[in-house]
């Protein structure tokens, strides 16, 4: 089957062209101006005038049906793929777990079973790792072969994923030999913990006291730590879900001094506050995820790392409880809460409308933040991330012009609240399109069911050293 976009802006992080598109089977054949007055012909016409033709973005963290406080994050990856699909989002990097005491390959075999069959989406998996020891140091060898190069330290969570900077340190240095890449979740997990007793003691107990003891000097510390333990064992860096100009400012200085270090910030870093964890009766909950929302100034600041280019991604962080039943397992005690925010779907439009639609960088750069640096930090490229001859056919008519209202009762993703509702966004994606086959038309699900494949991932196509 042979498709040819038409009359469309085709943008990527290299610039934007005015160029029709031919896509052949699963991939781009063409992209070329006037290609019907040059006689090429395809089964199917898109006309893209008006629009932006761009890749399908890709979501590098998410955490589909993850396990959590006692429950588990609703999405599953049959709805949150699907959800992430109306959004433009044409691929997505899930983190399948260790759990203490198990080994990397279970935890990896866990999430393929699952995701086999339901993805919506072309997947890819990291491997969070809650116990470094001889053996899961042997199994990330294994793994980064296996297509899964990408491995999640924690120095938080002491009572369940933490490790301390020995172990942080040893997988780094596997890294430095098998060629994975370390992310880290930076915030110091021990010192929360003695606020958090602290705060319990004095009777603190609504959500914004999750937030009020986790302060981002000890976001910016951890990331401080990580990235000097990565300095040492001669690797870069990756900082997930970034939150704070704290932390941002350790991640500037390193990458000044010359240090591969890369990090990700998320839509709710740049667009909640802790603000909204304080909302009145118990609805800050909706707002607990760690690291937590940040006092309003600090997003400023994210957004000029991500123009300035001191911040390379916006990821989600995708994790969706519901407020009914699964946030509120935590009344009285925000210790009890599950955290996580959802996000999947409204990423894209989200990046776009405060950076583009609000003058703060152009639309290479937001392809760029959304597709093209995560496609290449996580071995996807140029497979995935652009549009050119060969790469698979991921692609989105976006309409940079539409405005629409954010809504939990028009979202496809499967939990009962939106932290955006009522946030009226510029930009939206028209047609999404996966490996040749249309997804979403029109605010309408068209494509087949369980349509993602697994992505067995190259270690970082970034030079090393960038
Ligand atoms: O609150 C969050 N971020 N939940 C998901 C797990 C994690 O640490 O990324
Ligand atoms: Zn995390
Ligand atoms: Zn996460």
């Amino acid at each position: 089957m042979r498709t040819l976009i038409v009359n469309g802006t085709v943008v990527t992080a290299d610039g934007s062209v005015r160029a029709d598109v031919l896509v052949d089977g699963e991939q781009v054949a063409l992209v070329e101006p006037d290609l019907p007055a040059r006689g090429v012909t395809a089964e199917a016409t898109v006309d893209a005038a008006g629009r932006w033709v761009v890749p399908g973005a890709i979501d590098v963290h998410t955490h589909f049906e993850l396990p959590l406080g006692g429950t588990a994050a609703k999405d599953t990856w049959a709805t949150g793929t699907t959800a992430a699909a109306f959004g433009g989002t044409t691929t997505v990097i899930d983190f399948a777990a260790q759990q203490r005491g198990g080994s990397l390959r279970a935890g990896v075999d866990a999430s393929l079973a699952q995701a086999e069959g339901r993805a919506a989406i072309d997947y890819g998996l990291h491997i969070m790792v809650s116990d470094v020891n001889d053996a899961s140091l042997a199994e990330m060898d294994l793994l980064v072969a296996d297509g899964v190069p990408t491995f999640k330290l924690f120095t938080a969570y002491p009572e369940t994923t933490m490790s301390d900077d020995g172990a942080i340190y040893r997988a780094m240095r596997r890294a430095a030999v098998n060629g994975g890449l370390v992310m880290i979740h930076a915030e110091n997990g021990l010192a929360i913990d003695a606020i958090v007793a602290e705060n319990i003691a004095l009777g603190r107990t609504e959500p914004v006291w999750h937030g009020r003891s986790r302060p981002a000097v000890l976001e910016g510390e951890a990331t401080n730590r990580a990235i000097r333990l990565a300095e040492v064992a001669g690797v870069p860096v990756y900082i997930v879900h970034l939150s704070s100009r704290d932390a941002l400012e350790e991640v500037r200085t390193a990458r000044r001094r010359g240090t591969p270090a890369w990090a990700e910030t998320c839509p709710q870093y740049l667009f909640l506050s802790l603000d909204d964890l304080d909302r009145p009766g118990f609805e800050g909950a909706k707002f607990v995820c760690s690291p937590p929302l940040r006092p309003r100034d600090h997003q400023e600041d994210l957004w000029d790392g991500l123009a300035a280019g001191d911040l390379q991604a916006v990821a989600t962080d995708h994790c969706p409880f519901d407020f009914h039943g699964q946030k509120e397992l935590g009344r009285g005690d925000f210790r009890r809460i599950p955290n996580g925010l959802p996000g999947i779907e409204d990423r894209v439009d989200l990046v776009h409308h405060g950076g583009v639609a609000a003058g703060r960088f152009g639309p290479e750069r937001w392809v760029d933040i959304v597709a093209t640096t995560p496609a290449k930090l996580f071995g996807l490229y140029p497979r995935k991330g652009t549009i050119a001859p060969g790469s698979d056919a991921d692609l989105v008519i976006y309409d940079h012009a539409r405005r629409r209202t954010i809504s939990a009762a028009t979202h496809h993703m499967n939990v009962d609240y939106s932290c955006y509702e009522g946030l009226e966004v510029q930009g939206a994606a028209d047609l999404v399109m996966s490996r040749g086959a249309v997804l979403v038309r029109d605010g309408t699900w068209v494509g087949p069911a369980g349509h993602g494949r697994f992505l067995r991932r190259a270690p970082a196509t970034f030079a090393r050293g960038a």
